[in-house]
């Protein structure tokens, strides 16, 4: 039986399969900011070299050379369900750093990992995409080791009054062009034993950038 998950899932590829083509020159190309943002977000993953790291809903692999290009010993992940997203992907991957990559077709909502399998993890602009974010964010915590760190870059609803104007002009083009649940807050997704570190706020307080921990 299909559930309206499994349905939002199809919706999900196909958009993205559909998209990839576009992707980077529409979100990266056109919004500079969100580069440097992605590559703060990579700053706080304090990857070391024989780190085993999760890009969560890696899309077109931005941050995977970032990552990789601190490892030695260590790989990163880049998990999604779009193929089409996954082969834009592997279109970054030279050949310094094709070996500590690995790409994998993988549902972030019920993931194939062992638990407690990575040292850190990163999910940029993916909680407001994923079809089911309780999942997500309870299946993210079974594979971080206890001590690790998960570092999230989204959007979401504003954290000082003053940012409801940029956050309503967002909200009406998420709906229009983007399909994205920029509503979502992220401390409502948060498993017991995930405790947020830090947390920094941009664009009207409606970006936020936050560090999350596995304390147990
Ligand atoms: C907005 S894109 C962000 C991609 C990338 N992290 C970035 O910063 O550019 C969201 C990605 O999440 C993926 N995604 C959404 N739900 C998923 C799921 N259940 N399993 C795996 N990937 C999923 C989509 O296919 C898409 O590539």
């Amino acid at each position: 039986m299909v559930s309206p998950s499994d349905d939002y899932k199809k919706k999900v590829i196909k958009r993205y399969d559909g998209f990839s083509k576009y992707y980077d020159s529409l979100d990266t190309g056109l919004v500079q900011t969100t580069v440097e943002r992605r590559k703060k977000a990579v700053g706080l993953l304090n990857v070391q070299p024989d780190h085993i790291v999760l890009d969560v809903g890696t899309g077109s692999g931005l941050v995977l050379p970032w990552i990789a290009k601190k490892l030695i010993s260590g790989k990163v992940y880049g998990a999604d369900l779009s193929t089409g997203m996954l082969e834009k992907a592997r279109e970054r991957l030279t050949p310094d750093i094709v070996d500590r990559v690995e790409l994998k077709v993988e549902d972030i909502e019920a993931m194939t990992f062992d638990d407690d399998f990575f040292d850190s993890m990163i999910a940029t602009y993916t909680l407001t995409t994923v079809p089911d974010p309780w999942k997500m964010m309870r299946e993210c915590y079974r594979v971080l080791k206890p001590g690790g760190v998960f570092v999230m870059l989204d959007t979401g609803p504003p954290s000082k009054k003053r940012g409801i104007p940029v956050y309503l002009w967002m909200r009406l083009s998420a709906i229009l062009f983007g399909y994205t649940k920029i509503n979502r807050r992220l401390e409502d997704y948060l498993p017991p034993g995930l405790v947020i570190e830090s947390e920094e706020r941009f664009y009207g307080y409606t970006v936020y950038l936050t560090v999350m921990r596995k304390i147990k």
